[in-house]
């Protein structure tokens, strides 16, 4: 299982560059009203379930690292009708996604700025329909490998969190991460429904910072597509 909250580790990066003038106005300004309450251990020690009815019966989706946040704006303004959640630690990246909502205008998003692990915490039982999982960070490192998204504490927490029938999708660049997705993810309760290359992507989907960065290095796409059992 995912360890307590108050044993976890994150490896990440949480601050970048500074960030630009604007940057601070969209975090100062922004970032309350999005930010979704209740999830981190400060604010809700007991680990009480969130409240979802804000979200008014709208299908919950949810991206896990969104980098700057250019998916997951795209997935919200092309999807009206349903309610995208997204975790991530990095400020820089907040701050970016908080720019890119104002631009878009789109208003069916909510954020935690912080680990995906604390919005587990307090998500209830199969509540979530599609999940987004963009470029996890790859830990090469053969000893890094279990601070991968795909283990068994994180795989069990997502299963738990998504309905039956959920899409589970997943972007990477390395194929040690393919190797490890393909063998950790089936077992968590997730059939394989599709996987495919370079130029195999989502018709949806929108490409990131990172895939860009890692095209430009000569490293190929993998898409791997999930369907919860
Ligand atoms: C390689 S980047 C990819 C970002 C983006 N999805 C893209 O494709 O450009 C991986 C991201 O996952 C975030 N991340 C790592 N561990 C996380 C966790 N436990 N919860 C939420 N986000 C996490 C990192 O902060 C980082 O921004």
């Amino acid at each position: 299982m995912v360890e307590p909250a108050e044993r976890r580790n994150f490896y990440g990066r949480v601050h970048g560059k500074t960030l630009r003038a604007a940057q601070k106005t969209y975090l100062a300004e922004d970032l309350e009203a999005l930010r979704l309450k209740g999830v981190t251990p400060a604010e809700n020690p007991a680990r009480m379930p969130l409240d979802l009815a804000p979200f008014a019966g709208r299908p919950l989706w949810l991206e896990i690292g969104f980098g700057g946040g250019e998916h997951m704006v795209h997935m919200a303004a092309e999807n009206p009708a349903i309610h995208l959640i997204g975790a991530e630690p990095f400020v820089n990246g907040i701050a970016m996604l908080l720019g890119r909502i104002r631009a878009a205008g789109v208003s069916n998003l909510a954020i935690h700025p912080g680990d995906v692990r604390d919005l587990f915490d307090v998500l209830p039982d199969g509540v979530v329909r599609k999940v987004f999982l963009n470029y996890p960070d790859p830990w090469p490192k053969a000893r890094h490998h279990r601070r991968r998204f795909v283990t068994a504490g994180y795989l069990a927490a997502l299963a738990r969190v998504t309905a039956p029938g959920a899409e589970f999708r997943v972007a990477t660049d390395i194929p040690d991460y393919v190797r490890q997705t393909l063998e950790q993810v089936p077992p968590a309760g997730f059939l394989l429904e599709r996987q495919a290359g370079p130029g195999g992507a989502w018709d949806d989907w929108l490409s990131t910072r990172y895939e860009q960065k890692a095209l430009r290095e000569g490293r190929l796409p993998h898409y791997l597509t999930f369907r919860r059992s």
